[in-house]
């Protein structure tokens, strides 16, 4: 090789190292994201709330066409007592063909007359053909008192590699958050929510934690057409009269708090994302719930007003009938205590933003928990805004575009950088941070007083093990 050669074989080394080094990181997925089933006969089982969370659970589940039956068995849990299904409570349910793929056959099913607080075995399949899925373990709802659950959102996986690496971000969030009492997720499941497949990959291979929690799924636009979230979720839309083509919109309490699940899948030309039936609805659901006496309001959307990356300034957040400008300022005036979004695919946190859509600063108590400060806002006079990045392999850099304005920034707590542009940018997407190094999930404890927000990360380049990324809570006095 001569010496005028020399620049260029150091460009080309250097280049190569930079290839191979993003090839080492990008699909750095982790061990434990081992097919747990790849084909079983009862899958996708999916217990979900329908109605009285204290007294009845919903369930889906998908078999091959031939099984016709929907049977759902349930033994109160006693002791350490193994159930025993001769002695089940049964329930019959319904199926059809799958919207997405005519192969399989959705069944859908619901346990009613339960008791509050109580934990109940149970199986779901077809009696007559004798299959059954895995024995799961749900609870109802106690009627007051402290509860916890998971958040997770945008698992949104396009691969079956990247399916493993989101469902071992759920089976991690379980192993160390432990006694929950359910697992709420604010959209896009799968990154095409009509390829059914791509729902295997996520909920089969983390089908322990789908099927041994009560999920709380909230649509993202990734499955908002073709029946794909109302075909894998039994609840109940909150008017039987909407189109559940792209998803349902409805609201539970559980213990001393209401939960609000938006639809972001409709549109009009009043309000983008929603239909004013919609937003009807969400006004007089979270002041109802008020006036019931819920200490506590949650409000579960995927597409929020109130985040730090690309979807920031898309014209359905910013447009003078966008989510920011329309949805937020009712959020704020009804009183809307915690905002958890999707759609994103980055960690932020807002100060409290009122019906003005004006950030507030609350004043505060500081305290130790899990070893670090965490701050708890008391009172607040507006509503915090959440975005938990992704338990997925997306994710999008923050958003540093002038139209969000100057003020924009000054409404966020935590409005940093995505966390995984420290490994460099996608090679196949350079306007990105390279894919599937980190992930998020949450803790969410709510007391008589005082909610408390645990977030945690995993970093797949360093091993996988989670660790605490932030927290926060909120302390309401005397109401
Ligand atoms: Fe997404
Ligand atoms: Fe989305």
């Amino acid at each position: 090789m001569t010496f005028r050669y020399g620049k260029r074989v150091t460009a080309f080394v250097t280049a190569l190292c930079l290839i191979l080094g993003l090839l080492v990181i990008s699909p750095g997925f982790p061990d434990q994201a081992k097919a747990e089933n790849q084909d079983p006969v009862v899958k996708k089982v999916v217990p979900t709330f329908t109605g009285d969370t204290k007294t009845s659970k919903g369930f889906t589940w998908y078999t091959m066409l031939e099984s016709t039956g929907s049977d759902l068995q349930v033994v109160k849990k006693t002791g350490k007592k193994k159930p025993d299904f001769r002695k089940a409570i049964k329930f019959t349910g319904t199926s059809y063909v799958s919207t997405n793929d005519s192969g399989e056959r959705v069944h859908k099913a619901e346990a009613t007359g339960l008791k509050a607080n109580t934990e109940y075995y149970y199986r779901v399949g077809d009696e007559k053909m004798n299959i059954w899925s895995d024995t799961g373990l749900v609870k109802t709802s106690k009627k007051n008192g402290a509860f916890t659950f998971l958040e997770l959102t945008d698992p949104q996986a396009k691969t079956e590699e990247e399916g493993l690496l989101a469902a071992s971000t759920f089976n991690i969030a379980a192993q160390t958050v432990k006694n929950y009492d359910f697992m709420t997720v604010t959209g896009d499941f799968v990154d095409n929510g009509v390829v059914e497949d791509e729902w295997d990959w996520l909920i089969n291979n983390s089908k322990k934690v789908w099927g041994n929690t009560t999920v709380v799924p909230a649509a993202g636009n990734h499955e908002g057409k073709n029946n794909a979230f109302i075909d894998h979720f039994n609840v109940k839309p909150a008017a039987s009269n909407t189109d559940t083509t792209t998803d349902a919109y409805y609201s539970f309490d559980y213990s001393n708090t209401h939960f609000t699940v938006l639809n972001t899948n409709e549109d009009s030309e009043e309000f983008r994302d929603f239909t004013p039936a919609q937003v009807n609805w969400m006004t007089s659901d979270i002041k109802a719930a008020k006036a019931a006496g819920a200490k506590w309001t949650v409000v579960l959307i995927h597409k929020g007003p109130y985040t730090t990356s690309n979807h920031a300034t898309d014209d359905d957040i910013i447009d003078p009938n966008g989510v920011r400008n329309k949805i937020a300022p009712l959020i704020g005036k009804l009183g809307v205590d915690l905002v958890i979004q999707g759609h994103d695919h980055i960690y932020a946190r807002s100060l409290p933003v009122n019906g003005d859509n004006e950030a507030t600063q609350p004043a505060t108590i500081t305290e130790w928990l899990n070893g670090q400060q965490i701050d708890y806002s008391v009172n607040p006079d507006g509503s915090i805004y959440f975005i938990p990045a992704t338990a997925g392999p997306k994710v999008y850099k923050k958003n540093i575009d002038p139209v969000l304005g100057d003020n924009f920034y000054s409404k966020f707590v935590r409005a940093e950088e995505n966390h995984a542009l420290k490994y460099g940018l996608d090679p196949s997407n350079p306007t990105r941070p390279v894919r599937g190094a980190i992930q998020n999930f949450t803790s969410v404890k709510v007391e008589k007083d005082r909610i408390t927000v645990v977030v945690y990360e995993i970093d797949r380049i360093k091993g996988g093990a989670p660790y605490i990324v932030d927290q926060f809570g909120i302390q309401k006095d005397g109401k």
